[in-house]
């Protein structure tokens, strides 16, 4: 039997990179799953207050976030689709496992440093939850006893990270409660951003411009593509070295296409490099459009569903409950807690 955890922060409506790098896998994993694999998915929302949030925002976000599981395709019969904070034993299994993790090895995680190095030296400032993430990330597919976890390329080391603590864990109390985690990345595992095609898109960006929201409209779709940072260099072609924003492109356009398994990156390539600029990303906005025009239809039918959020996010609490339950008690057991 297999278990599939991964989670996603509600802070705000997921993007294109979100989507193709994360969730499009999650649903994919649902729909060929056989019966002996459990999937959970969660709103990890005791991450997104690593940073400060307005907790009106907070609670909207919660809520859209949860709609758009949904709307990508998510099944609260066949998923379980919680919030974090529903489920104690995240929090609490983090703890114990916050006694295993070394300081060191949680400091010279990548995203620490990211989110630290403007701060050099204002260790006042510097808030003891987000050092610790990494912990209770671990703590997320520990409990579970998670076999898979599906994720993007940036939350690789997470999970190194999450296997170092468990085989720790079990190594010290000369048990084997904690399971260590597979890794998978998906395909499409960096999308970048569209106006710094060095950097990932992400939610947390400045400019609006620099990423594709699942709400998106066409004409918003078209005008962010448009804008996208390219190169003055001639024709289309693929080099993520010399060409990083007509490659980001290169790379959305394939991945966005429902028929990319039918052939390869480079046939794409071969069949656009007469292309003029503005042909490639009329081609990509459209492909962009056609793969998320469901979803953004579907979103906005369910966010307004109220009841039917609350009865999913309800559900989803009390099966992940019982999931963690019984990890939590063979810990508990194993330290002398219980
Ligand atoms: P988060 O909320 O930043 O992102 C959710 C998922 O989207 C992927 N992703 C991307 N993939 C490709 N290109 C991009 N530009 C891009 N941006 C984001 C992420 O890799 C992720 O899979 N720490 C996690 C949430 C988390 C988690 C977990 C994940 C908490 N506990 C346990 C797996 C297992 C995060 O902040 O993801």
């Amino acid at each position: 039997p297999k278990t599939i955890f991964s989670g996603i922060q509600p802070t705000g409506v997921p993007h294109l990179g979100n989507y193709l790098g994360a969730l499009r896998e999650w649903v994919n994993l649902q729909d060929n799953a056989t019966t002996d694999t459990t999937l959970i998915y969660s709103l990890v929302d005791l991450h997104a207050i690593t940073i400060r949030q307005d907790p009106k925002q907070l609670r909207q976000w919660k809520k859209e976030s949860l709609a758009m599981l949904l709307a990508i395709g998510l099944d609260p019969n066949r998923s379980i689709i919680f919030h974090q904070s529903d489920v104690p034993a995240h929090a609490e299994l983090m703890w114990i496992l916050s006694c295993q993790a070394s300081t060191g090895y949680l400091g010279r995680m990548t995203q620490w440093k990211d989110k630290t190095a403007n701060e050099k030296g204002s260790s006042e400032k510097l808030k003891l939850g987000l050092f610790s993430y990494p912990v209770l990330q671990a703590a997320d597919v520990l409990v579970h006893r998670t076999t898979h976890v599906p994720v993007g390329h940036d939350q690789a080391q997470h999970l190194e990270f999450a296997r170092e603590v468990a085989n720790g864990f079990n190594h010290t109390f000369e048990t084997d409660v904690l399971f260590a985690p597979e890794t998978i990345i998906s395909p499409a595992k960096r999308v970048m951003s569209l106006t710094d095609p060095v950097a990932k898109m992400s939610k947390s960006h400045a400019n609006p411009k620099s990423r594709i929201l699942l709400t998106d409209s066409e004409e918003v779709i078209r005008s962010k593509v448009k804008a996208a940072v390219t190169d003055s260099i001639d024709g289309i072609t693929y080099d993520p070295e010399r060409r990083p924003g007509v490659s980001n492109l290169f790379d959305i356009l394939y991945h966005a296409d429902p028929r990319r398994n039918d052939h390869d990156q480079a046939e794409l390539v071969k069949d656009l490099q007469g292309s003029s600029m503005r042909i490639f990303k009329d081609r990509v906005a459209d492909t962009v459009n056609a793969a998320i025009k469901d979803i953004r239809a579907r979103y906005e039918d369910l966010v307004h569903d109220e009841g039917y959020l609350q009865d999913v996010a309800e559900q989803g609490a009390r099966k992940a409950n019982e999931s963690a339950a019984a990890t939590l008690r063979e810990v508990k057991n194993a330290v002398g807690l219980a």
